[in-house]
């Protein structure tokens, strides 16, 4: 019998964020700078031991992996890997395999996703207006994007749009967005613009807009209610009564939800990051890689578990970027 994972804090780690690529067709810029350098493909984790990886975390009580790159859908190949993962769901396992992705490549994967045993996808869509898209990730194009969308509820897949608020970007789209998402019968979470990476901080300060300031313009139009329930996410929601549709709000800044935290994320070199905020990691590759056994693997992610501090030292309060990680987003995969 397999003890399960319990951290430091009692708290049990039965969610798995794993990044399978630091590539992306984007670059968005809160979360790339333009010229990129993306790692060597022998740093990578093969697709064979990223399969030995998460079936040796759920062995030890992982109920749920959320794959995230980079854009998880432009790593060759992905698709073999989700195919992988359905024998966990088939064998009851694993209780949910989702990932969160750009949308660009959805038209193309959808269908295959929802017969690997996808249920539920997060796509990340700030804007709706094509020149801002455009600004914000650069090189993306919206169509693109929305014709994913179109395919991935065609498909079955559940879709939630996550949608970072950014000051004078898509203040004014508030309501647009909601209107949108409400039409098509996805929630729509929003996210507090974190401060990753050596990307212009200045910027990324300036471009804070709290959710706060975002939930009580929603309150001027709607009676919101809270929400008790959680999906194992950071998310907390609230229900528009008028509409029934339910709103997220990731507060990493405003509001911390360390005390609840089950998840641990896996980059694509095999780090183990235990916290999002911080820059505490055990590599996992190497003891993957020196053995075919499981059981120093097993013994590297107990210590690995071992060292997961309570919470992350994100600060704007204080008008500095204090709390700062310097790897970037796609790095740990949000
Ligand atoms: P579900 O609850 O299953 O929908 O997943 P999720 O909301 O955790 O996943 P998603 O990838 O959609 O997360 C959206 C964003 O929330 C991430 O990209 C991060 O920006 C942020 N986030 C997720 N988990 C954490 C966390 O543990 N700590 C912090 N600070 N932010 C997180
Ligand atoms: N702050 C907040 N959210 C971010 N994301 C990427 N970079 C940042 C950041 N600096 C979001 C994306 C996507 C998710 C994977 O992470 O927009 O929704
Ligand atoms: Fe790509 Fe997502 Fe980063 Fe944008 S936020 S560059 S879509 S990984």
């Amino acid at each position: 019998t397999t003890a399960p994972l319990i951290d430091p804090f009692a708290r049990a780690i039965t969610y798995l964020r794993v990044s399978v690529t630091d590539r992306c067709d984007f670059r968005c810029v809160y979360c790339m700078s333009e010229n990129m350098t993306f790692l060597p493909k022998k740093e990578l984790l093969t697709l064979e031991e990223l399969d030995r990886m998460c079936s040796t975390f759920i062995r030890l009580g992982v109920e749920k992996l959320r794959i995230t790159g980079g854009e998880p859908l432009v790593r060759r190949d992905i698709m073999t890997f989700f195919q992988a993962m359905t024998r966990h769901l088939d064998s009851g396992a694993l209780k949910e395999l989702t990932l969160t992705t750009n949308g660009s490549q959805l038209a193309k994967f959808a269908a295959p996703l929802h017969a690997a045993g996808v249920r539920r996808v997060n796509v990340s869509l700030d804007t709706l207006d094509d020149r801002k898209f455009a600004d914000i990730t650069r090189w993306g194009r919206l169509t693109q994007v929305l014709e994913g969308i179109d395919a991935a509820q065609d498909a079955g897949l559940r879709v939630k749009i996550n949608a970072v608020a950014l000051k004078g970007v898509n203040e004014d789209e508030l309501f647009t967005l909601q209107e949108w998402c409400a039409k098509r019968d996805m929630d729509l979470t929003f996210i507090e613009v974190m401060p990753m990476g050596d990307l212009g901080n200045e910027d990324r300060l300036d471009q804070y807009w709290s959710l706060k300031d975002l939930r009580a313009r929603l309150a001027e139009r709607f009676s919101l209610i809270d929400l008790a329930e959680r999906t194992g996410g950071p998310a907390r929601y609230v229900q528009l009564q008028e509409t029934g549709q339910k709103i997220g709000f990731i507060t990493p800044l405003t509001h911390n939800f360390c005390e609840s935290c089950n998840r641990v994320r896996l980059t694509c070199t095999g780090e183990l990051y235990m916290c999002l905020g911080q820059e505490d990691m055990a590599d996992l590759r190497a003891p993957l890689r020196a053995s075919g056994e499981d059981a120093p693997l097993e013994e590297a992610i107990r210590a690995a578990i071992r060292l997961k501090p309570k919470g992350h030292d994100f600060d704007y309060s204080r008008q500095t970027v204090d709390g700062q990680v310097s790897r970037h987003m796609s790095h740990t995969g949000g």
